[in-house]
C-alpha cells in the first residue's frame, strides 16, 4: 500500500515517504518555477557550443537562476557545489562542472533545478556542441521521445509502472540500454521525496496517479548496456561500457483529466539542434 498525504500552502512537508497531492497552490508554485527553469535551459541554447567550459555554463546557470528570483537547490545539496549537473558522452548523470571545454561533436546533458518560492523546478536537456556523430544524435532523440512517451502515461487511474514500461519497451525496441541505478523522483517543496519513478518496468504495477501528484520523469539512456559506475569524486556517473548515455527530465503534475508540464520550454526547445 502506498500512503498519500493531501498539502496545502501551509503546511509543512517531511520526508515521510508518504505521496504528497498538491492543492491549485502547488501547481501555480511548480509552474513558475518550472517555467524558471525551463527558460534558463533555453538561454543556455546558443552557450553551448564547442570551447565553452562546463563551468562558464554553470556560472551561467546561476546568473540566470539568481536573477529570476530563485537559487539553486543543488548548491551545498549532499556536499555538491555547483548548481547545475553537465554531464558529457559517457558520463550518464551528475557530471560536475570544470574546466574541461566542450569539444566537437561532444553531446552533453545540462540538468538545473531551481528553487522558487520554495517549490523545486528539475529537467534537463541534451545539447550538442557543434555536429554529433549520426548514433549520438540518434540516441539524443530516442531518448526525448522515450520520456515524451512515459508522460503521455500521466492521468489519474494510471499507475506508475505504466510510466516505466513505456520508456523501457521504445528504448529497447532501440537496442538500448535503459539505467536502472537512478530514477525520477516526487518532488515540490521537497527536491527529492516520494515516489520513485523508475524507467524500466511493468504496466499496471506500482503506485496509482493521483491528481495533485508532482515528480520528475528523467530517463537514462545508453547505446550500451544499461551498467553503470560512479567515479571517485563520489558523483559523475558514467557507463561501465564506455558508450553514450543521454538523458531529459521534466517536472511533470497530475491533473483532473492528464498531466501539466511544468518545465515545458517556453521557447519551443524540447530536442536539439537547437
Ligand atoms: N537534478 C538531479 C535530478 O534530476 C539531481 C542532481 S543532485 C546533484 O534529480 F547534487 F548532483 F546536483
Ligand atoms: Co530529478
Ligand atoms: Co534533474
Amino acid at each position: 500500500m502506498n500512503d498519500y498525504q493531501t498539502i496545502t500552502a501551509a503546511d509543512s512537508v517531511s520526508r515521510d515517504g508518504t505521496i504528497k497531492l498538491h492543492d491549485q497552490s502547488g501547481f501555480d508554485g511548480m509552474r513558475a518555477v518550472g517555467q524558471l527553469s525551463a527558460s534558463i535551459l533555453d538561454a543556455l541554447a546558443p552557450l553551448v557550443q564547442p570551447g565553452v567550459t562546463t563551468q562558464e555554463i554553470d556560472d551561467f546557470v546561476f546568473e540566470r537562476m539568481k536573477a529570476g528570483g530563485g537559487i539553486p537547490a543543488t548548491l551545498g545539496y549532499r556536499g555538491y557545489t555547483k548548481s547545475c549537473c553537465t554531464s558529457i558522452n559517457h558520463v550518464v548523470c551528475h557530471g560536475i562542472p570544470d574546466e574541461r571545454k566542450l569539444r566537437e561533436g561532444d553531446i552533453v546533458n545540462i540538468d538545473v533545478t531551481t528553487i522558487l518560492d520554495g517549490w523545486h523546478g528539475d529537467t534537463s536537456r541534451m545539447y550538442w556542441a557543434g555536429d554529433p556523430p549520426i548514433k549520438a544524435k540518434r540516441l539524443c532523440d530516442v531518448t526525448h521521445e522515450a520520456m515524451m512517451l512515459g508522460i503521455g502515461e500521466v492521468k489519474p487511474g494510471a499507475r506508475l509502472g505504466d510510466i516505466s514500461a513505456a520508456i523501457q519497451k521504445y528504448a529497447e525496441k532501440h537496442r538500448y540500454g535503459v539505467v536502472r541505478d537512478f530514477c525520477g523522483h516526487g518532488l515540490g517543496r521537497l527536491f527529492h521525496d516520494a515516489p520513485e519513478v523508475v524507467h524500466a518496468g511493468r504496466a499496471g504495477t506500482g503506485p496509482e496517479l493521483k491528481p495533485g501528484m508532482f515528480f520528475t520523469i528523467e530517463p537514462m539512456i545508453n547505446i550500451g548496456r544499461p551498467s553503470v559506475k560512479v567515479l571517485e569524486d563520489g558523483w559523475t556517473a558514467v557507463t561501465r561500457d564506455k558508450k553514450l548515455s543521454a538523458q531529459f527530465e521534466h517536472s511533470v503534475g497530475v491533473t483532473e483529466d492528464g498531466v501539466e508540464i511544468f518545465t515545458k520550454s517556453p521557447a519551443g526547445l524540447d530536442k536539439p539542434p537547437y
